[in-house]
């Protein structure tokens, strides 16, 4: 066993262009990596037990390693033990150190909010920095919970962005909060500030989002109560104070990585291809639900509990998609996947009408703009009207252009996967960031049978 040496987050300076060529038909069984945010928590609540955490399958890439070197920053001990295999000895709550230099979150938005949670419940303060994109990114949602609680903030501008100071109080409040946005960050921020406060904290969101926070918490041992909360909404409840107790964690296979070979088996003719062990939790499948409306060809195979998910294995079929209406309340379930369902709209027949789309434009980019640059570079006819994105498919697509990647990762890999069945070749300017949640993305889509070329 040894000590890992963690990544800054930075990479390559140098944009790194890439081509997608039309491809054979795609065949073949694969396993993505580890789910990105059951990775995150994984550390975060590690570090914040007493004792050491084991973790399998934690997904190596950018945004994790960040988060891990944050924790690390803050006393955590962090080990790697092998290939995904990693071992986390945590301090306890309230038990965090001062950190020595900023602490860098690259381009990982969830590690950098969810962290913001975590500090506050220790008197300590630290820096929170990031990479430009991230710099771009709202924190307001965050500081505001936050500061009700009893965290000093200080902004660097003023503007609620990034580099932002916290400190932790010596007692901080618990409170009961209604989230202005269905967003499992600010949830989980607020559960994680919770664990250092005495008493209940209550968060109440009116659209349900990914709920792996409010699931990890109760692995450790911690009193968490959900109760639904209207009509799509939930009330979720934490007693402050737990000793959190050390439970291994298995990161299941990640269902918003799985969408880009998903889609490609779907687009590229002929194609039969099987992806394993896919974390199928019913917040995170909108994007399955809606590619089924469309007709794809999708079986769910060997369904299965593994580490506190349900998993299956993904059988996917060349399919001739047809238009559908999404409505917004899915938008929580499949926020990450609308880059790739815009890329699935475009093969089908008929109107894709994606509605509600507005935290799309606070993302890693502006990805509402991204996605409708990219697609007028493939071809695509398509309109945004207010926070809709329609997208008016033919059945085929043009392709041809660059697409510009605005540091995004689900965008260059999306119009990665639209080149794999597009007439001509499909260019994106960057595909560095890539690295930041799906770093084996290349060689994994090239066992399938995907022709993706890398300028060196
Ligand atoms: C995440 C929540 C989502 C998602 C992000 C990961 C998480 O963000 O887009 O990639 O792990 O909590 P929001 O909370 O802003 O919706």
């Amino acid at each position: 066993m040894s000590a890992v040496a963690l990544s800054s987050g930075d990479h390559a300076a140098a944009p790194s262009p890439a081509t997608a060529l039309r491809s054979g038909p795609l065949s073949g069984g694969v396993t993505v990596p580890g789910d990105k945010s059951v990775s995150h928590r994984a550390l975060i609540l590690g570090a914040l037990a007493i004792g050491e955490t084991p973790i399998t399958g934690l997904l190596e890439s950018e945004d994790v390693l960040s988060t891990a070197k944050a924790c690390a920053a803050l006393g955590a001990r962090i080990e790697r033990v092998g290939a995904g295999e990693w071992r986390v000895r945590g301090v306890g709550i309230g038990g965090l150190r001062t950190p020595e230099a900023p602490l860098d979150f690259g381009n990982s938005g969830t590690g950098a909010r969810l962290m913001m949670g975590m500090v506050a419940g220790s008197p300590i303060d630290a820096l929170f920095d990031g990479d430009s994109s991230l710099r771009r990114r709202p924190m307001r949602r965050i500081l505001d919970p936050l500061e009700k609680m009893g965290v000093s903030v200080a902004e660097a501008a003023g503007d609620g962005r990034l580099p932002i100071r916290l400190k932790g109080p010596r007692d901080l409040i618990p409170i009961t909060y209604e989230s202005p946005v269905a967003s499992a960050q600010i949830k989980s921020a607020v559960l994680l500030a919770g664990l250092g406060a005495p008493g209940e904290t209550t968060l109440i969101e009116r659209e349900a989002s990914r709920d792996h926070t409010e699931r990890m918490l109760a692995h450790f041992g911690a009193d968490v109560r959900v109760e639904p909360y209207g009509a799509h909404g939930r009330k979720v409840t934490l007693r402050g104070r737990p000793e959190l107790k050390p439970a291994p964690i298995a990161v299941p296979a990640d269902p918003s990585s799985a969408a880009f070979p998903l889609v490609a088996g779907l687009i590229v003719p002929g194609s039969a291809i099987t992806i394993k062990a896919v974390m199928t939790n019913p917040l995170r499948s909108g994007l399955l639900k809606t590619l089924k409306e469309m007709g794809a060809s999708i079986e769910l195979l060997c369904e299965r509990v593994e580490g506190g998910e349900v998993v299956a294995d993904l059988r996917v079929r060349h399919s001739a998609l047809t238009g559908v209406d999404v409505p917004a309340e899915r938008a929580p379930s499949m926020i990450d996947e609308y880059p790739i369902l815009a890329v699935a709209a475009s093969f089908a027949r008929g109107a894709t009408r994606m509605r509600g789309l507005s935290e799309l434009r606070v993302k890693e980019s502006d990805r509402l703009a991204a996605v409708a640059a990219g697609l007028a570079q493939a071809g695509v006819v398509h309109s945004i009207a207010g926070d809709d994105l329609l997208v008016e498919g033919s059945g085929a697509v043009p392709g041809g252009g660059t697409v510009a990647t605005h540091m995004d990762h689900r965008i260059a890999m999306s119009f990665l996967i639209l080149g794999l069945a597009s007439d001509k070749p499909m260019k994106i300017d960057d595909i560095s960031f890539v690295a930041t949640s799906f770093p084996t993305f290349v060689p994994l889509m090239a066992r399938l049978g995907a022709v993706i070329e890398v300028a060196s």
